[in-house]
């Protein structure tokens, strides 16, 4: 089976908060499905509700083809998960913790021994094993979190904003690491950095307000701004009006917008018409016209431009 999660016209209402409205997504094996959205949007909501723990109003959530909710042992068994916040039990000492949820999750003997040793080292515990959860920094908590996620080696993951809190250090490890795991396991990972979709995801889906407002490849996400196949340049000031009207003239521009002025240079995007591919005919142009280039280089699109635009949650947090 191709799809390990599978989420049907899911809905999760808190009295009149719609936190979840309608949602229908899939993942599958060997992806990583970045789940974006503003605050309060229903990201940890949806996850809660794909690992059982909490029921939906409406729609239904299948983990290697197991219903969550008729199937529930069977679904949890498959599925690996991150929560929000911390890791409970701060009395427990880390090493503690790990043997416990080992346990729970039917590993004994060598195997644990192979597992707890897998996941400490993955996630650089080892100095912190025999301190207590509630004495660890944020980002230790985390690392615990995530480490108690994979001990069973499972088939689905549900990282719940898994670099929270990590130094940059740690942030770029465990998105090799997620990078790696995701080659055959199911991921999905909700986050606030959208470099991370770059980073670590092979799909993005944006929720707002419930809704999923966007479902597609991190290249199609980049594809909504309109500076996608831009062309940004610097020049000097002297020629900047000279080269604007130059780059306004070419068929495919739709305008040129002057991004920023430092010590005598100008620098400038070059917005394409629907995102056409416009880089040969602003360089043509520029050689045909001698014009001097200091900096020159083509656009992938902005993320937090494109999240702006789809999602309303600034409006709707000012409204309340
Ligand atoms: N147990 C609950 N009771 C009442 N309302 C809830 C409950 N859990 C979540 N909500 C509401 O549901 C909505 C979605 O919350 P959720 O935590 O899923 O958002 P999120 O997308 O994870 O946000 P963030 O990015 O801040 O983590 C919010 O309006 C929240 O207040
Ligand atoms: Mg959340």
């Amino acid at each position: 089976m191709n799809e390990l999660i599978e989420v049907e016209s899911l809905s999760k209402h808190f009295g009149s908060i719609h936190a979840v409205d309608n949602v229908s997504f899939a993942v599958k094996r060997g992806e990583v499905l970045g789940f974006l959205g503003p605050n309060g949007a229903g990201k940890s909501t949806t996850m809660r509700i794909i690992t059982g723990y909490l029921p939906p109003t409406a729609g239904t959530a299948r983990v290697c083809g197991q219903d969550i909710q008729t199937h529930p042992i069977e679904a949890k068994r498959r599925i690996g998960f991150l929560p929000e916040g911390a890791p409970l039990y701060g009395d427990m000492t880390v090493l503690a913790f790990l043997d416990f949820i080992a346990r729970i999750r039917n590993l004994n003997g060598a195997q644990k021994k192979l597992r707890i040793e897998y996941s400490v080292a993955r996630m650089g515990l080892e100095e912190v094993l025999y301190q207590r959860l509630e004495t660890l920094s944020k980002g230790f908590k985390r690392r615990v979190g995530f480490a108690q996620s994979i001990l069973h080696d499972p088939d689905v993951l549900i990282l719940d904003e898994p670099t929270d809190g990590l130094d940059p250090n740690q942030k770029h490890h465990v998105r090799e690491l997620i990078r790696e795991l995701g080659v055959n396991k199911a991921i999905i990972i909700s986050t606030h950095i959208l470099e991370e979709v770059d980073a670590v995801c092979d799909r993005a889906v944006i929720i707002d307000r419930g809704r999923v407002v966007f479902d597609g490849s991190p290249i199609e996400f980049h594809a909504k701004s309109k500076h996608h196949n831009g062309v940004a340049l610097r020049v000097t000031s002297a020629t900047a009006a000279q080269v604007t009207k130059l780059l306004k003239g070419l068929p495919d521009v739709a305008a040129v917008e002057q991004t920023g002025t430092s010590a005598g240079h100008v620098s400038m995007i070059v917005v394409p018409r629907n995102g056409r591919f416009i880089a040969d005919a602003v360089g043509t142009a520029i050689r045909q016209n001698n014009v001097v280039v200091d900096e020159i280089h083509t656009e992938a699109g902005k993320l937090d431009e494109v999240f702006r635009q789809i999602t309303v949650g600034e409006e709707r947090s000012a409204l309340r």
